[in-house]
């Protein structure tokens, strides 16, 4: 039986690359997985009050459809959170939907015509690669500079009449780079002026570790932009599969995307109700796990960088936010590419990272991304097999 030719691009390297794992865990040999950026996966368990309220809502037969756009205590709590971060909104700005997730998804369906493209940062999170290829358009790498600023002249380079949106996602999975107020603007003057939407991801706004955060509101003013966010990684919710995405409210370019997201979303009925209002409580109630999430995540990412950088062969910038590390390895005369190495040293070691190319060929070649979430106890373990493997492969 047939199967639409649209799927064959979509890739989820993160999670394709579990098929090793599973052949693997049947040789009954322990695996360290450093592949899935899943805080609750390593004892960053949700907080009390949200699954209370979790409870609460379920107990009170708060278990019917919700709106279609999301529920009006979480809109409403979603427009403070992100007012407070510069962007202009009102409720009827706000869409909630299962993750950030549905709303790239929803994004990338409405704008996305057969042979369009949109310009994303090289290397990007891979389902903007992946939707952009389902709807037919054609994903196009800009380049970074090793501190998170966009090349600009790279980015200006690459739109031409084809192109329908610019991607920014802040701090960035796999490099964990943060985009400082100057590249967002710089990004933000571009788009306006080639008419181009702005979809600007801040899943990880609030793990930041050496600096403020500017969000895409401070510098948007009236320009397209659309805001991606979500409960999943600072509010401990992974599986209870919440996010939203705001419509810069000054932007009158936003009108009929504003129209067709909104029937997407009434076509899908709703997200989860009683997830919803266990997240309005997440952005109301207590606050205080971030903090204490964030310095656990600073020590573990500066042990994990100076280990990498004291192995032979491995090189790695500084994360500035997320819970990723993305160094590049010499691959020379050793392995034919990222892939090769990284079911290499699985398969010596049994520790599962993921390969750099699966997060865009041109500039996620020749990495690999390890996820720092594990105890310290654990990274040392994974560090010094990494070591032992690479000193191996040399001789
Ligand atoms: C940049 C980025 N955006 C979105 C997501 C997915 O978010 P959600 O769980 O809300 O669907 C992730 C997950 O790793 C991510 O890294």
């Amino acid at each position: 039986m047939k199967v639409s030719e649209r799927t064959s691009g979509v890739e989820y390297v993160i999670r394709d690359i579990i098929s090793y794992a599973r052949k693997y865990e049947d040789t009954g040999k322990p695996i360290t997985y450093l592949n899935i950026g899943d805080p609750v996966r390593y004892g960053f368990n949700t907080p009390p009050h949200i699954k209370q309220a979790l409870i609460a809502a379920v107990t009170n037969d708060q278990n019917y459809y919700a709106e279609s756009e999301g529920a009006p205590e979480l809109r409403e709590a979603i427009v403070e959170k992100e007012s407070q971060k510069g962007f202009s909104l009102c409720e009827g700005d706000v869409l909630v939907t299962n993750g950030v997730s549905e709303g790239l998804d929803m994004i990338l369906a409405s704008i996305v015509d057969p042979g369009t493209e949109v310009l994303m940062p090289g290397p990007h999170y891979p389902p903007y690669a992946s939707y952009t290829k389902f709807y037919g358009g054609r994903p196009i790498e800009f380049k970074l500079y090793p501190d998170g600023r966009p090349d600009v002249e790279d980015v200006a380079s690459k739109i031409n009449s084809k192109s329908r949106a610019i991607c920014i996602i802040s701090p960035n999975n796999p490099t964990g780079e943060v985009f400082d107020r100057k590249g967002l603007q710089q990004i933000v003057d571009l788009a306006s002026e080639h008419n181009l939407y702005v979809i600007c991801d801040e899943i990880y706004d609030n793990i930041i570790f050496d600096e403020q955060f500017t969000g895409i509101g401070r510098v948007a003013r009236d320009a397209p932009v659309i805001l991606l966010n979500g409960f999943s990684k600072a509010y401990l919710m992974t599986g209870w599969r919440c996010g939203y995405l705001c419509l810069n409210a000054r932007s009158r370019k936003l009108d009929s995307l504003r129209e067709n997201v909104a029937k997407l979303a009434r076509v899908r009925i709703s997200s989860n109700l009683p997830v919803q209002l266990a997240a309005a409580q997440a952005l109301r109630g207590p606050q205080d796990h971030i903090q204490d999430m964030v310095h656990k995540l600073r020590k573990r990412r500066d042990y994990v960088v100076k280990r990498l950088n004291a192995i032979d062969g491995v090189f790695c910038n500084l994360p500035r936010g997320a819970f990723y590390v993305f160094p590049k390895v010499d691959l020379h005369g050793r392995w034919r590419d990222d892939n090769e190495f990284v079911l290499n040293y699985f398969h010596s070691t049994g520790v599962l990272t993921v390969p750099g190319s699966g997060f865009g060929k041109k500039f996620g070649a020749g990495h690999f991304r390890i996820v720092y979430l594990p105890q310290i106890s654990i990274l040392e373990e994974a560090m010094n097999k990494l070591e032992t493997f690479m000193s191996k492969s040399c001789k």
